[in-house]
């Protein structure tokens, strides 16, 4: 286990290059499967999500190289339907390997994944779709043993849920149905730019894929896919982290600059910022932008919301910003109405948080000081980190390996800022929960 200790106060400035998306390269690695001919997917985070997903994938037999972000995966004839324990329990996002499963070899066998610090974080949604489609689900033994002896039939499903559109689940019923015989169409789908991305890379395979995007995305059914070359999105949610880092505790005068961003997929974490009197201004081809702090910061809410809504991914980051601004801001999470772990976090550094039913009521404070802080899972980690660069004094962050799942060379890139960062052991860490 490592630690991160970061002395607060240091002014970042400075630009900092964003890498490709977790959040769209996992769905995009797993889709790989779905042709036996080479793939070629380029600006993929080098995370341990990323990771986990390449050795899942080389597991079931595919033959996986990566060298300086581009990840080229050839998955040949026979590879495996069943899915290790071991590997798909790192991470919940393993899911996504259903549809692609499904698509290629008609069954899989999938672990079930388990609780998240987050949520509960069902499945009964992307079995729902995939039931839709024709395929038999039994649970045995920790398992999802899932079977479509006559292959998959394009239908209409409604892929709504409580809390709204599922993303995962949009993407793992597109995957399966551009295999599947007939047309598919999905309702009350994602529409997150991540599905985008998934369904641009679908097409570039061979796939018939219309509306990704919209609320309705119709699949027509192909014989086969075919290899491609694809470049993922900028990641939204890592630019956010950095845009709120430069809020806090950018240069006063010249802010920090973001590059290679997308203005497009960032409207509504830069309008929210420009709200509270922060000042984020792109470059006329949106792909960069300067980020500087407000000289009279202001509140705010935060009502997360699917795309194009306040992203649940952004709230953990913003509520550390709303820390140390004066004044009352509310958060409320309606995708994750638990994901509030952070808050007693900020509190051992001095935040005035109140949590209660999926809303956080935050009272500005002056300043935080440093303290020794557990992160809980990977944006709230970040949220620490973005509370230590402002904080008196140091802070540790322990259990860093939630921040490492998502945010590609973070302490390097806070460093290259300005910021005062390093790793170290944590010999002393005590992973009681
Ligand atoms: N839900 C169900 N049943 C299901 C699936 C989802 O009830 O079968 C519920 C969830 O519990 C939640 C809501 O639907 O209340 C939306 O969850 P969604 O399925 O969209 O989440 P996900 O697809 O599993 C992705 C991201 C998450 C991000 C959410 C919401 C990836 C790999 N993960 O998860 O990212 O928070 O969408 O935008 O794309 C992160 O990066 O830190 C992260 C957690």
């Amino acid at each position: 286990m490592e630690k991160l200790i970061v002395q607060g106060g240091k002014r970042l400035h400075g630009s900092v290059n964003i890498s490709g998306s977790k959040n769209a390269s996992l769905p995009i690695l797993a889709a790989a499967l779905l042709t036996d001919e080479p793939i070629r997917i380029s600006r993929v985070p080098d995370v341990s999500d990323t990771n986990y997903m390449i050795q899942i994938l080389s597991q079931l037999g595919a033959s996986v190289e990566r060298s300086s972000g581009t990840v080229r995966i050839e998955s040949p004839d026979g590879i495996s339907s069943m899915a290790s324990y071991e590997q798909v329990r790192k991470m919940r996002a393993s899911i996504c390997l259903l549809g692609p499963m499904m698509a290629r070899m008609h069954r899989c066998t999938l672990p079930l994944p388990g609780g998240c610090v987050i949520g509960d974080r069902p499945v009964d949604l992307h079995l729902r779709a995939i039931q839709s489609l024709g395929a038999r689900v039994r649970v045995k033994g920790g398992n999802m043993i899932i079977e479509a002896p006559n292959g998959l039939v394009g239908t209409t499903i409604d892929m709504r849920g409580e809390n709204g559109p599922t993303v995962l689940g949009t993407d793992n019923l597109m995957m399966a149905a551009v295999l599947a015989h007939g047309t598919t169409v999905i309702e009350s789908a994602a529409r997150e730019p991540e599905v985008v991305d998934l369904a641009n890379f679908l097409i570039r395979m061979g796939a018939r894929i219309e509306g990704a995007g919209s609320r309705t995305i119709t699949i027509h059914g192909v014989e086969r896919l075919h290899g491609c070359d694809h470049t993922v999105i900028p990641d939204r949610i890592e630019a956010g982290t950095f845009m709120v880092a430069a809020a806090m505790m950018g240069d006063k005068e010249k802010g920090v600059r973001l590059n290679r961003i997308c203005r497009e997929h960032m409207t509504v974490i830069s309008d929210l910022l420009v709200e509270c009197g922060h000042s984020v201004k792109y470059n006329d081809a949106g792909t960069s932008a300067v980020v500087k702090p407000a000289t009279e910061p202001k509140g705010g809410k935060i009502v997360t919301a699917p795309y194009s809504g306040y992203p649940t991914d952004m709230q953990a980051q913003m509520t550390a910003l709303f820390a140390l601004t004066p004044g009352l801001s509310v958060v409320k999470d309606t995708i994750f109405p638990q994901r509030f772990m952070h808050c007693a976090e900020l509190g051992r550094m001095g935040a005035n948080i109140k949590v209660d039913s999926g809303t956080a009521v935050i009272s500005g404070v002056e300043a935080l000081s440093g303290a020794p802080v557990r992160a809980s899972d990977l944006r709230a980690s970040a949220a620490l980190v973005l509370a230590a660069l402002a904080a008196e004094g140091e802070t540790e962050i322990r259990r860093l390996h939630h921040i490492d799942r998502g945010y590609e060379l973070l302490d390097d890139k806070l460093l290259m800022l300005g910021a005062d960062v390093r790793r170290a052991p944590d010999v002393n860490n005590c992973d009681c929960d």
